[in-house]
Formats: C-alpha cells, structure tokens, sequence
C-alpha cells in the first residue's frame, strides 16, 4: 500500500511547487503559437470578450486561422492563461 501511495504524494507536491515556480502551461503555447505578432498592437481587451466561454470561442478563431493546431485541452489552458493574466473572468 505505501509503494502506491507515495509517487502519487511525490506527484502532487512536485505540480504544486511547478505551479509557483514554473510559467502556465498556457504562456508557453502562446508564445509557441506567436500570437503577439498580431496582439501587441491590438491588446486583449475584455470590452470586446465579455465572458470565459467567450473567451475560449476567440481563442479557437485565432487557432483556426493562423493553423496553429491546437489541441481542445491546449486552447483551454491557453484561453486559462489569457484569463488569468488579462481578463480575470470569474469561471
Ligand atoms: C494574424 C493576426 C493574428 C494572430 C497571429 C492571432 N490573432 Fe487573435 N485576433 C486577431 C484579430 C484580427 C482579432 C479580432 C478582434 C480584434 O480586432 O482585436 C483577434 C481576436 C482575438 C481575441 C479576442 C480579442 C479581445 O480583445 O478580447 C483573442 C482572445 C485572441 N485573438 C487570441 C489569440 C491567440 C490565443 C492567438 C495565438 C494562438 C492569436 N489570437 C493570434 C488576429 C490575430
């Protein structure tokens, strides 16, 4: 029983710290996708998305267009990570 418990407390203590300490999984899609090098000149704004699932919606837009081929769970972090650093939209 120990044996199988213990990498899973191992596990969880190793995402929490990765979580302080390690940038959102979502910034780094972003960047990989280069999304700033059409919104640096035009800024998130939540005036123009007004919710989260809003926000998602946008995200998949922009993937589609450019081809970028982000997986669903991939535009979710990075829709996460907009929200976090941009919108602050309750979820
Ligand atoms: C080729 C240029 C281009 C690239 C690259 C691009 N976008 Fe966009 N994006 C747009 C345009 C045009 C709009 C329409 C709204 C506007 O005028 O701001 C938009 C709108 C958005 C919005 C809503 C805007 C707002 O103010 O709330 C989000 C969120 C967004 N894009 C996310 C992304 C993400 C994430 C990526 C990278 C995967 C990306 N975009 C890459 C052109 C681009």
């Amino acid at each position: 029983m120990k044996n199988k418990t213990l990498p899973l407390v191992l596990g969880l203590s190793f995402a929490s710290s990765l979580s302080i300490a390690a940038p959102h999984p979502g910034q780094e899609l972003h960047e990989a996708a280069n999304c700033m090098s059409c919104h640096a000149t035009k800024p998130y704004s939540p005036e123009k998305t007004t919710s989260f699932p809003n926000l998602v919606k946008t995200v998949q837009f922009c993937n589609d267009n450019l081809n970028a081929g982000m997986f669903e769970d991939e535009i979710e972090q990075l829709a996460d990570y907009l929200n976090q650093t941009y919108y602050h939209f309750p979820k």
